[in-house]
């Protein structure tokens, strides 16, 4: 996890930023959300730690590049809201395997609990881009799936999220900056003389 702060939040480990936590206050005091807390994610990680954590990084990326901070740390809560055990769920009939259904339900379930604006849902929806195949349509998406890959890997392989937060900020800046690069029109030519 990244910071502990047990008097913001009882029982939760949270990041001790009082501005963050007055985005998703209602969120953690939430049954569902808190639920989360008995499903493992990845290595000794439960889903809600998995998620505080994907939430926090696409929080502080959105805020320091003038995107949606409230909508990435809501949709990066709310993102594998799925509510079961997925190492030992089985797919019922007619379901894809876990990695392609989980965007749905997880969508599904944030949507039976809160009131989500287009950004948080297509965040939501769109976070397992490239294995599903359609890309998120906002920038906070693609913070939110970059964020999640990332904690999702240091989480395996049981290191502490914030360790390469800078390298994967960097990263994703380039990213961005190709992306902005790759739109802007081709510069004239120069025109010769003589
Ligand atoms: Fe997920
Ligand atoms: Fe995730």
């Amino acid at each position: 996890m990244i910071h502990h702060n047990q008097a913001a939040a009882a029982f939760l480990a949270v990041p001790d930023d009082s501005e963050y936590l007055c985005l998703v206050a209602d969120l953690l005091d939430h049954p569902a959300v808190r639920e989360m807390a008995r499903y493992p994610q990845h290595g000794t990680t439960t889903c809600l730690e998995h998620c505080i954590s994907v939430s926090y990084l696409s929080y502080l990326f959105c805020t320091k590049h003038g995107l949606n901070a409230r909508c990435a740390a809501r949709a990066g809560l709310l993102h594998d809201l799925f509510l079961y055990d997925w190492h030992t769920y089985r797919p019922r009939k007619g379901e894809r395997l876990h990695g392609f259904e989980h965007p749905r339900k997880a969508l599904a379930n944030a949507e039976q609990y809160f009131s989500l604006c287009p950004v948080e849902r297509d965040c939501i929806l769109r976070h397992m881009f490239p294995l599903t195949l359609t890309p998120p349509r906002y920038k906070e998406g693609f913070v939110l799936m970059w964020m999640d890959k990332y904690c999702s890997l240091m989480e395996t392989f049981r290191r502490p999220v914030m360790a390469r937060y800078a390298l994967q900020e960097r990263r994703l800046e380039r990213h961005f900056a190709l992306a902005e690069a790759a739109r802007q029109p081709l510069a004239e030519p120069e025109k010769r003389h003589g």
